[in-house]
């Protein structure tokens, strides 16, 4: 393990905000997490993965304890799937170029997320028609106050649109160190996502390959969203709202074309980003931060904005649509 006071952790996350903390520590193992946790009773503890769904508004007081626990194991194996065993400290796009290397299917259409394995459950990441939830089968977790070892199940997870009980009700209360998966070795490809069947019939592809779904989602995620490597990120900052029909049906009035998603006989998902650029948002700067151009759902750090700045504009962006749509959008990422 190793020790860091008074760091910056501009590194640290995607949205680049220069933020500092008063002590870090990395570790790379679930028995120095164990020996962390034990030094520094009841202090209060921010578990960093990549940093690729936060947004630090203010210095950080707690203790920070960057998860880099790594590690990709086959531990089961038989004709039709295999059952892989990941590290949470692994990157999560390497951890699905790995599995499309092997030729194991199934988080494809997930190629390019920012952040880490560990991170994904927590709040089911999803791209593309599918989520983390479809191949997951169980997670082991550290609980931070006592430090015991946790498994949890699908079904302990409470999965749910960029939802888990980590979000939820255990929100701050476990590590998690390590993430089981089971993927496909023929696996029924998801191509159902319209970007993804307007792109594989422009290259021909009648019968793509896993590879060919990872390649197509590589490029339609890096013709619209930032890579956060050049421009400060934190993917979509909004969940798509989720609405009755009868607000569906009274916006309609004004706007006829707003797009909508069925999500079972009451309800239907809106996307956030359409909301957004209905208001004139999309494109809109201010000093260093502001709405990224390609996409209306995305904020974005050009350089040195900080994160209270960023926080204050999504407020804005929040009223506005309130104000026209009668919707409160909910921050996807987390605000610290
Ligand atoms: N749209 C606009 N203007 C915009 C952007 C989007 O009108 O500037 C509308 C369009 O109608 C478009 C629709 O929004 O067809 C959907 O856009 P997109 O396919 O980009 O998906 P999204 O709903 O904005 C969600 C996820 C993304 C994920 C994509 C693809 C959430 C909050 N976001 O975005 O996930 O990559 O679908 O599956 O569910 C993330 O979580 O950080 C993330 C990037």
């Amino acid at each position: 393990m190793e020790r860091f006071s008074n760091i910056s952790l501009k590194p640290y996350n995607t949205f680049s905000i220069d933020t500092i903390a008063r002590e870090m520590y990395s570790f790379s193992e679930e028995k120095d997490l164990i020996e962390l946790l034990e030094m520094h009773p009841k202090q209060p503890v921010l578990i960093l993965g990549g940093g690729s769904n936060l947004l630090f508004t203010k210095p950080v007081d707690q203790l920070v304890l960057k998860n880099e626990i790594k590690g990709t194991q086959v531990i089961e194996e038989d004709e039709e799937s295999v059952i892989v065993k990941v590290g949470a400290g692994e990157n999560w796009h390497q951890f699905v170029s790995w599995a499309v290397e092997q030729g194991f299917g199934g988080i494809e259409n997930m190629a390019l997320i920012p952040g880490t394995v560990g991170a994904a459950p927590m709040q089911n990441i999803g791209a593309y028609g599918v989520e983390l939830k479809d191949t997951f089968v169980e997670l082991e977790a550290i609980q931070l106050d006592n430090q015991h070892v946790h498994r949890f199940d699908h079904k302990k997870c409470h999965f749910g649109y960029r939802y888990s009980i980590f979000k939820g009700p255990l929100k701050g209360e476990y590590c998690i160190t390590r993430v089981v998966f089971k993927l496909k070795k023929n696996n029924k490809l998801n191509t159902s996502y319209g970007a993804i069947l307007t792109e594989l019939q422009k290259r021909d592809l009648v019968h793509p390959t896993i590879r060919d779904i990872y390649e197509t989602v590589i490029d339609i995620r890096k013709s619209k969203l930032p890579d956060p490597q050049k421009i400060g990120n934190g993917g979509s900052f909004f969940k798509n709202p989720i609405v009755d029909i009868a607000t569906l049906t009274k916006i309609k009035q004004d706007y006829p074309k707003i797009p909508h998603y069925p999500m079972d006989l009451d309800r239907v998902k809106i996307p956030a980003g359409w909301l957004i650029e209905q208001k004139g948002w999309k494109g809109y700067r201010r000093d260093d931060i502001g709405v990224y151009p390609q996409h209306a759902l995305v904020l974005v750090n050009w350089g040195n904005g900080s994160g209270a700045a960023i926080w204050k504009l999504a407020q804005e962006i929040q009223s506005s649509v309130a104000d026209t749509f009668g919707i409160e959008l909910e921050p996807e990422v987390n605000i610290l």
